[in-house]
């Protein structure tokens, strides 16, 4: 029930009993440091692949960049002071790889450390839970030119910048995602080529996915051995695939996009095995002639949590010959080997990514994760919409950014009674920032930025959300 002595900001949770999470539930929000820090050129820091990427005439909406962004790295103090008024319990936060080993070989860079030190202080002082991503995207361009994720090298590269990261803040984090999306990496990175570093090659994106994985198991391991308390995992993001139709065609279709999109990587990481029907279908792109001896069981390292980033649903149907392939991610070349699937939209209300809201495909993906590949905790790493917002005197009004969090909150809570052992929510994003390809064209924020002025405004998202941490729940509708 509400407690009338502190009306919830938002009407919503007005109506109904209480759903209430369990005890110690993870409330977070989540950002990555190319897309928040800025001060792309400071503190010894050289540039990543996004930084060539975004400098790159044509690559991103007007020619966008992370150069400055939110300039977090100036304001982290008073960003994480708003976090703790929001009542944060988590901050997952990524390291940006060239800020503390400028290059992707050899020393760290100790004024890059320093800063990601102050932050996990500073998050602790104010009684934050700070959660560390090793990878989002970054890969310093020296490793890129060496022949980046396609090539077997940077696997170990990055095993050391995680071993470096783990010597420095090992004593004071807690939780640690070595890779955040690794399908995102492989397959728009060197398969479409609409993410940096803008490669297009089928049989590179699946070399990459590899080494993506490789890298991820021989991380795991390091940190396992140097830093025993730590709780380690990779946040993967999962789409419930549907076929359109019952057609064996549209059914088939779904099969391969959901090979591609989530047992690509669920299976290697959570069983140690490629699915044989994924080898198959990729049959003309690879013949994973780069899979060692060995490897499956490195990439297969135990875990003790799984990260899930949820946005959306994939519905699907069997190709049609000469129909227009859609562009951004259901770019026909992010699908190796299936290029034709027809990707369907259902009409059903869509985010300002034009990405279908589908709440119960949330439940579906968690409850799948669980029934077919582990019984490890569970976090929900990212969730949440972008929309168009309006600053109106001095106010961001953001109800459809709202509903978007309370329908899945509600799922995450479905699931939880269902049975699955969801132990945390971080929404995506802490605040508005640069979404990649998209630069800052697209809001994912609960804050509000204004990129002139630097002034964050919280949205009556974040105000809600405030208030299910504090409530620990939210009213049943
Ligand atoms: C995810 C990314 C994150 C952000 C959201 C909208 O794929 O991990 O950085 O761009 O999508």
């Amino acid at each position: 029930m509400s407690n009338p002595a502190s009306p919830p900001a938002v009407g919503v949770l007005d109506q109904g009993p209480e759903l209430t999470f369990p005890p110690g539930f993870l409330w977070g929000a989540a950002t990555a440091a190319y897309q928040i820090e800025g001060a792309a050129a400071e503190g010894g820091r050289t540039p990543s692949i996004w930084d060539t990427f975004s400098h790159t005439a044509g690559r991103t909406v007007a020619g966008h960049t992370g150069d400055v962004a939110c300039d977090h790295y100036h304001r982290m103090p008073d960003d994480v002071r708003l976090m703790a008024e929001l009542g944060l319990k988590s901050y997952r936060f990524s390291v940006s790889w060239p800020r503390v080993q400028p290059g992707g070989t050899g020393a760290a860079n100790q004024e890059g450390l320093d800063f990601y030190r102050r932050l996990v202080d500073e998050l602790l002082g104010h009684g934050i839970e700070p959660w560390l991503t090793l990878y989002h995207w970054d890969l310093p361009q020296p490793l890129e030119d060496a022949g980046g994720w396609p090539a077997r090298d940077t696997a170990a590269r990055f095993a050391d910048y995680a071993q470096l990261v783990a010597d420095a803040l090992g004593d004071r984090v807690k939780y640690w995602t070595t890779l955040n999306e690794p399908w995102c990496s492989a397959f728009l990175g060197y398969g479409s080529g609409v993410h940096a570093p803008g490669r297009s090659d089928g049989g590179d994106a699946v070399r990459a996915g590899h080494h993506l994985m490789l890298g991820h198991g021989l991380a795991v391991q390091a940190l396992r051995a140097s830093r025993p308390q730590a709780q380690l995992g990779i946040t993967l993001n999962l789409y419930p695939v549907t076929p359109a139709s019952d057609a064996a065609g549209d059914v088939d279709a779904a099969r391969r996009i959901d090979g591609l999109a989530n047992r690509f990587f669920l299976d290697p990481v959570l069983g140690g095995a490629y699915p044989a029907d994924l080898t198959a279908d990729l049959r003309q792109v690879s013949d994973f002639g780069h899979v060692r001896d060995g490897d499956l069981t490195i990439i297969s390292s135990p875990l003790d949590v799984v990260g899930i980033n949820y946005y959306s649903r994939h519905v699907v149907a069997a190709p049609v010959p000469g129909a227009e392939p859609e562009a951004y991610w259901r770019s026909p070349s992010c699908w190796p080997g299936s290029e034709d699937v027809r990707f369907v939209t259902r009409g059903v209300p869509v985010t300002d990514m034009d990405w279908e809201i589908d709440a119960p495909g949330l439940v579906e993906t968690l409850e799948r994760v669980h029934r077919d590949y582990t019984d490890l905790p569970l976090y929900v790493t990212e969730n949440g919409s972008a929309f168009v917002d309006a600053v109106v005197d001095g106010q961001v009004d953001d109800p459809d950014r709202l509903a978007y969090f309370d329908a899945h909150l509600r799922a995450a809570h479905a699931a939880i009674s269902a049975g699955v052992p969801l132990k945390g929510y971080f929404a995506w994003s802490l605040m508005d920032n640069f979404e990649w390809a998209w630069g800052y064209t697209k809001r994912f924020g609960m804050v509000h930025v204004d990129y002139d002025s630097q002034v964050r405004i919280p949205k009556s998202s974040a105000r809600w959300y405030a208030e299910v941490i504090r409530r620990n729940g939210l009213a049943a509708q």
